[in-house]
């Protein structure tokens, strides 16, 4: 059980965490949260759960949930078009991936869109989704889940063992979970305050620091089919630009699409 009195005791943040619902077990946080914001819930806003019995995942996959990992969703309420909200799970993948290398040391990658990788094992997920107002965004909700003290190798189903990591298997210890999301929501506050004041480049370009896929040839799948080529660089509104075989470079777009790093 999470002691969220001694994390808003002592977070530095001025809007985010501010408020903090914390529930034992829930079926999805992000569901949580868009109902606190749809009766108008404040920016900064989160939902935290110990467990999730219906953890969703992009594409519609499930996302294990036990004891032991992290899971939350954070209400936003950013000045920015519907079609720009892909910037959102850069910030998140930027403040999770700056988190465990600079608190925790782990050599992290991110992934394009929305992963964070450690020896290319996913340690963490994102789901962003949003309500629009016209073209504008009238909120956001940004769910994370970060495998932290979890033993992959016993407690995740089969299919996961190897496509998936944590923070107890690399380090070979727990971590105190209260001081894993206070650091957190303070990087997710830094981050996003550099995104409204200074816009997307500088936080696209921390992002990069930890890109490593970029310059490889990877793999990418979509309901267009696959297709091979060289990870040139993502674009300042977060598309991904890949070389493909015949030399043209094509633009990809967030969506139905996932990567695979070719080893
Ligand atoms: C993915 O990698 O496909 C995204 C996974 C996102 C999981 C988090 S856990 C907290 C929040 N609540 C959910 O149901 N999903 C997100």
């Amino acid at each position: 059980m999470l002691k969220i009195d001694k994390i808003q005791e002592k977070l530095q943040t001025k809007k985010i965490g501010k408020k903090i619902l914390y529930l034992h077990k829930t079926g999805s946080t992000n569901d949580i949260a868009k109902k606190l914001a749809n009766y108008g819930a404040y920016e900064g806003a989160i939902v935290i759960a110990e467990t999730q019995t219906a953890g969703r995942g992009r594409l519609d996959r499930k996302w294990f949930s036990p004891k032991g990992g992290l899971y939350f969703s954070i209400i936003l309420k950013p000045k920015i078009k519907a079609k720009e909200s892909i910037k959102l799970v850069f910030l998140a993948g930027l403040a999770v991936a700056e988190v465990l290398h600079e608190k925790y040391g782990l050599h992290v990658e991110t992934k394009w869109p929305n992963d964070v990788l450690v020896r290319g094992r996913k340690i963490c997920g994102i789901l962003s989704e949003m309500k629009t107002r016209g073209e504008k965004v009238d909120y956001a909700v940004i769910g994370l889940g970060i495998n932290a003290n979890v033993d992959v190798k016993k407690e995740f189903p089969e299919e996961l063992k190897t496509v998936a990591t944590s923070i107890e298997n690399e380090l070979g210890r727990k971590v105190k979970l209260e001081e894993l999301l206070k650091v957190l929501l303070e990087k997710l506050e830094n981050v996003y305050e550099q995104f409204t004041k200074e816009g997307f480049a500088p936080v696209l370009r921390r992002w990069k620091g930890y890109a490593s896929f970029l310059g490889k040839n990877v793999e990418v799948i979509n309901d267009v089919g696959k297709m091979y080529g060289l990870a040139l660089d993502v674009d300042n509104d977060g598309t991904l630009l890949v070389r493909l075989e015949d030399g043209r470079v094509e633009h990809v777009f967030v969506g139905d699409v996932s990567l695979q790093i070719n080893k």
